[in-house]
């Protein structure tokens, strides 16, 4: 049975009315995470919210726990975080502290599934501990997938791993009672980001404002940026992979501008399916906790009489190198899309921080992979230990120029 098969088995077999899932969200405090706390806030009936995990927005963190009265809260700051305890423990709930602490929430035996909203590599060992424990594993966090898609992805055959991506949940949704031996192609769309159409030369002197306004999404400040040299494209392509089992040279990255396609479906007799909907992310987080069922959702529904018309084009890969050099990652696999990602964390913060150009983004991710010796991916420990060699090499790439 594949897993999205597992997955549907799973859900038929339990009423959530009845029974609220009780969900912790990592990450609460960041786009996916206050998004996924407003789907739990229109259908309480469905959901209940038990832990909440944030890195420094104590205060936020604070008021989250007190409207859904969790028990469990947890600060990746520990230093803030014992400065918390006791106003968390005046609203009945315990604030712990550190990153194992996040952990350990995903394992609370009150919890039945994970939305993992973390962002970068600092989210798998999450991911790891949702499906060890067999709790369901509701997604965002990509670069779990990206970096250690070969050892979770064995673990979600005994639970269900669902994306929060909005490409991937719509390629989830196309596969939907379909044969995977009969899929030709997985099409992942892409809006092209802010600068679509411009050459390297007029990218040379990008300023992190400029990167960030995103023309359809309204997304964290990490993701913007990756969405912005379409590392993004790169990294779902690589998610894509794992997620349904498909071989590189049969995904593809085409640019839809208007983002009212979210991702399409080839099969072998020529046949497509597209998944289309309006751009809000509420739709994916939702359908990730919902499904097999489908709840109303509080967003403008597409009227296709004003929709105008879709355009498609394919990507830059010479302007946006980024996008390839991921693909080049994922086609080489083992520990090669861990370097990747973690010299793209690492080179996106120097951006934001101002301490490189833009440019030098992709320069930084192709340096890292050329310095790899590339090993097969065998456990979360090797790939972290990968992770943080490739963070200490690119950081002393950037060390001159400050
Ligand atoms: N935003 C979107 O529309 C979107 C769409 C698809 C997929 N995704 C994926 O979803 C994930 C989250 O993205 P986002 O845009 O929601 O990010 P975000 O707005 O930056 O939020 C990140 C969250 O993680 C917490 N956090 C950050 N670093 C941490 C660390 N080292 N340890 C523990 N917690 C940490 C943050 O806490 P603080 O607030 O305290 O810093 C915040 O709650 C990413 O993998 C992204 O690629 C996002």
């Amino acid at each position: 049975m594949t897993n999205i098969q597992q997955a549907h088995t799973a859900n038929h077999s339990e009423d959530s009315a009845v029974n609220p899932k009780r969900i912790a969200v990592l990450g609460s405090t960041g786009s996916i995470g206050t998004q996924t706390l407003d789907v739990a806030r229109r259908h309480p009936q469905h959901v209940k919210i038990v832990a909440l995990s944030a890195n420094t927005q104590v205060e936020m963190l604070f008021d989250q726990a007190r409207e859904f009265s969790v028990k469990h809260a947890v600060l990746a700051d520990e230093a803030l975080c014992n400065t918390w305890k006791a106003r968390f423990a005046e609203i009945g709930a315990t604030l712990h502290g550190g990153s194992q602490a996040i952990v350990e929430l995903c394992q609370l035996p009150e919890v039945d599934m994970v939305v993992n909203a973390l962002v970068g590599a600092a989210g798998m060992r999450a991911s790891y501990a949702t499906l060890t424990a067999g709790k369901q594993l509701a997604l965002a966090n990509k670069e779990s997938l990206v970096v250690g898609g070969d050892v979770l992805m064995p673990l979600s055959s005994h639970t269900t791993l669902l994306p929060i991506d909005s490409e991937h949940g719509a390629i989830y949704q196309c596969l939907l009672g379909e044969d995977p031996a009969e899929v030709a192609r997985l099409w992942v769309t892409a809006s092209g980001g802010p600068f679509r159409g411009k050459k390297l030369a007029d990218l040379q002197d990008i300023t992190p404002a400029q990167a960030l306004s995103h023309p359809t999404w309204n997304m964290g400040r990490k993701i913007s940026i990756d969405s912005s040299t379409l590392m993004n494209k790169g990294l779902e392509v690589i998610e894509a992979h794992h997620l349904f089992n498909m071989p590189y040279d049969k995904i593809e990255v085409v640019v839809q501008p208007q983002s009212a396609i979210h991702s399409m479906v080839e099969f072998t007799d020529g046949s497509v399916k597209a998944h289309l909907g309006t751009t809000d992310m509420r739709i994916p987080i939702q359908f990730a906790i919902s499904y097999p069922a489908r709840w109303s959702a509080p967003v403008e529904p597409l009227d296709f009489r004003t929709l105008g018309s879709l355009e498609f084009s394919a990507p830059d890969l010479e302007t946006f190198r980024c996008l390839a050099l991921a693909i080049q990652a994922g086609n080489t696999g083992g520990t090669l899309p861990a370097v990747m990602n973690a010299a793209n964390e690492v080179a996106v913060a120097a951006f934001l921080d101002e301490r490189i150009p833009y440019l030098s983004i992709a320069q930084l991710v192709e340096s890292a992979m050329d310095h790899a010796e590339v090993e097969p991916a065998q456990s979360i420990d090797q790939l972290l230990e990968v992770d943080a060699e490739t963070r200490a090499y690119v950081r002393s790439l950037i060390q001159p120029h400050e």
